[in-house]
């Protein structure tokens, strides 16, 4: 008995040193590109970590957050930003209608914010185009990736402009995330981005199908 003890003792040791060796921060454009997000979107992923806090729990990289947590808009902030540019902050679910994850079928994405004109990470002086909503998972759509992404605009965004659409209104679904990007002046790739998951929350399944929401 003894024996077969040690003998699992240092296969645990081995593989816990082995997994040590080979494990790497996976870098932020990798994590993009294996959750299908980069294909999804037809963007070049991001190589810049943007740091998304809400409250104490912070995004990365594809963790689960409950959506009860996420009501409130996050803090972001990102290090390299160049303090003469003009940012936009957007956060978006490409995932909207539950496609098959890592299907690579491009589909709509919905909105859920979209800040514009930022310098100096000061979103409070942002151009918002649609104020930040907490993600919704739908019940019965399983998981979600909520997709937040830093872009440097290459000038100052005319928001007066008679031919953004209302996303505060009706266009927060579908939200084309190539449209927007062709149709204003944006840098070729984003500067930064994260991204975490959620789903609707087993303990309102009851609850939702009682309701009727559910259907
Ligand atoms: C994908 O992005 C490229 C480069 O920005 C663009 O030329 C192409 O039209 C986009 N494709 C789709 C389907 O949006
Ligand atoms: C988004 O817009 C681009 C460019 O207008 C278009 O090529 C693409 O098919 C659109 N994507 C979706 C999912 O509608």
């Amino acid at each position: 008995m003894k024996l077969v003890f040690a003998c699992l003792a240092v296969l645990f040791l081995s593989s816990a040193l082995a997994k040590l060796g080979r494990r790497k921060k996976p870098s932020v454009a990798d994590a993009f590109d294996d959750a299908g997000i980069t294909e999804i979107l037809n963007i070049t992923a991001p190589k810049n970590w943007l740091k998304v806090k809400y409250g104490p729990i912070e995004v990365k990289l594809g963790n689960d957050i409950y959506p009860g947590d996420t009501i409130l808009r996050p803090t972001i902030s990102f290090d390299k930003a160049d303090p003469d540019a003009y940012y936009t902050w957007c956060l978006l679910d490409p995932n909207y209608n539950n496609y098959p994850a890592k299907s690579t079928k491009r589909y709509p994405s919905s909105i859920y914010a979209l800040y514009v004109n930022i310098r100096n990470l000061d979103i409070k002086a942002a151009d918002v185009l649609a104020s930040y909503a907490g993600p919704v998972p739908g019940p019965g759509t399983g998981e979600h990736y909520y997709v937040h992404l830093y872009w440097q605009q290459k000038g100052k965004i005319d928001v007066k402009s008679r031919d953004l659409p209302d996303y505060e209104v009706d266009q927060r679904y579908p939200f084309n995330l190539t449209e927007f990007l062709s149709q204003h002046n944006y840098c070729d790739e984003p500067a930064a981005g994260n991204f975490h998951t959620a789903s609707f929350p087993d303990d309102l399944q009851e609850v939702c199908e009682e309701g009727g929401y559910c259907q």
